[in-house]
C-alpha cells in the first residue's frame, strides 16, 4: 500500500470502532507492519488528532481537528469516489486557479483541492468570492470527461444536484437550485459553483468545478454581504464538521457523474427540475445588456434554461443572472 494512503486507512479503522483497536490488528488488516501503524498514528497526532494509546488495548480516537484534512475526508470516501487525490491548503489564491495549474501539468481525473482560505476567490462574471477563513467548504474538482463542448454545462448542473442531495441527507435541510449555478436555502444563497474548462479542438481536455459552500459563517458576517446569503450554521443554529460533509458531497458527485457519463441525462434533468427554485415562476434574466422576462418552463438537454416569453415563444438561454420577481432583491 502506498504510504500516503495509510493515514486515511488507519483513521478509517479508528472511526469504525467505538473503543480501542490494537496496532497488531490494524497492521494485519492493512497489510503493513505495527511500526508503520505506530508511525502513522504519530503523524496523525502531529496534525492535531487526539489518539489515546493504552497498553495491551491499542489505540482509540478521542477527537479530530476541525480542518478539512485529506485523511479526514478520504477516511470517509468509498474506494472509487471522486476526491482522490485530495490536496489541502491553509491558504491559496483560488482553488479553481490552482486546480487549473495542476490540471495543466497532468493532475488526474477526480483530484480535489480544498482551501481553508482564499485570497482571490473567484465567482462568476468576474466577481469575487469572499469567505472568512476556516468557515466554509471551498474546493475544486478536476474532471477529465470525454465530452463535446456542448455537454460541459451539464457538469455544472450535476454538482448542484450533488450539493442538494448531500445537504438533504447529511444535514436534513431542503435546499433548491437557482439556475445556473447557485444553491439556495430559505430564499438566500448558500453555495455557488464556478465551472471552467479547457478544450482541444472540439473536445474537453479538463474541467474544473469549483464550489463555495457557506457552512459555519456567522449571521453577522452574512448580513455584511451584498446579496442575501445563508449558511448551514445560520439556518440550523449549530456548527457543522466540514470534512464528513465534503465526503458526502463527493460521494453524491461520483454517483451522479457515473450516471451522466452513462448517458442517463433524462433522469438527471428530471431531478434537476424537481429541485429547481425557478420552474414555473416569473423571472428576469440578465445577460450583459440584454434583459429578458418570462416564465421558467424547464431545462434543455444541455442544461440551458427554457424561458417562455410574453408571446408564448420558448427562448433557450445558456448564460445569465436570474432574479425571481417575487421575492429576490
Ligand atoms: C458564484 O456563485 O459566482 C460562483 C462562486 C464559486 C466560488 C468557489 S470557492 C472555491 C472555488 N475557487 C474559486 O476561486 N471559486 C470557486
Amino acid at each position: 500500500m502506498a504510504g500516503s494512503q495509510l493515514p486515511a486507512k488507519v483513521l478509517g479503522l479508528l472511526l469504525e470502532g467505538s473503543g480501542h483497536r490494537s496496532g497488531q490488528e490494524m497492521a494485519g488488516l492493512l497489510g503493513c507492519t505495527r511500526a508503520a501503524v505506530a508511525k502513522t498514528v504519530g503523524g496523525l497526532r502531529a496534525q492535531g488528532f487526539e489518539i489515546e494509546a493504552a497498553p495491551r488495548r491499542g489505540y482509540c480516537l478521542v477527537s479530530e481537528p476541525h480542518l478539512v484534512l485529506p485523511a479526514r475526508v478520504e477516511a470517509r470516501l468509498g474506494p472509487d469516489s471522486l476526491g482522490r487525490p485530495l490536496y489541502h491548503f491553509d491558504q491559496l489564491d483560488s482553488t479553481n486557479l490552482e486546480a487549473r495549474r495542476r490540471a495543466e501539468t497532468g493532475a488526474p481525473h477526480g483530484a480535489c483541492l480544498v482551501a481553508e482560505h482564499q485570497s482571490a476567490g473567484r465567482g462568476r462574471l468576474e466577481r469575487r468570492w469572499l469567505a472568512p477563513p476556516q468557515t466554509c467548504l471551498l474546493f475544486s474538482l478536476i474532471l477529465r470527461p470525454r465530452l463535446s463542448l456542448g455537454r460541459v454545462f451539464g457538469l455544472n448542473n450535476l454538482i448542484s444536484l450533488a450539493l442538494c442531495r448531500a445537504l438533504e441527507e447529511h444535514c436534513g435541510l431542503q435546499p433548491a437550485i437557482k439556475w445556473p449555478n447557485d444553491v439556495y436555502l430559505e430564499g438566500k444563497k448558500l453555495a455557488g459553483i464556478l465551472t471552467e474548462f479547457t478544450s482541444r479542438a472540439e473536445t474537453v481536455d479538463h474541467v474544473v468545478v469549483g464550489v463555495g459552500l457557506n457552512v459555519n459563517v456567522e449571521q453577522s458576517h452574512l448580513a455584511d454581504l451584498d446579496q442575501a446569503a445563508n449558511s448551514l450554521k445560520a439556518a440550523s443554529g449549530h456548527s457543522w464538521d466540514r470534512a464528513p460533509l465534503l465526503a458526502h458531497i463527493l460521494e453524491e458527485a461520483t454517483l451522479l457523474y457515473d450516471q451522466f457519463i452513462a448517458g442517463l441525462h433524462q433522469e438527471l434533468r428530471t431531478e434537476y427540475e424537481r429541485r429547481s427554485l425557478l420552474l414555473g415562476l416569473k423571472v428576469t434574466v440578465r445577460e450583459g445588456e440584454q434583459v429578458r422576462e418570462g416564465l421558467a418552463r424547464g431545462f434543455a438537454p444541455d442544461g440551458a434554461l427554457l424561458l417562455e416569453d410574453k408571446s408564448g415563444d420558448i427562448i433557450t438561454i445558456h448564460h445569465g443572472d436570474v432574479s425571481l420577481l417575487a421575492w429576490e432583491k
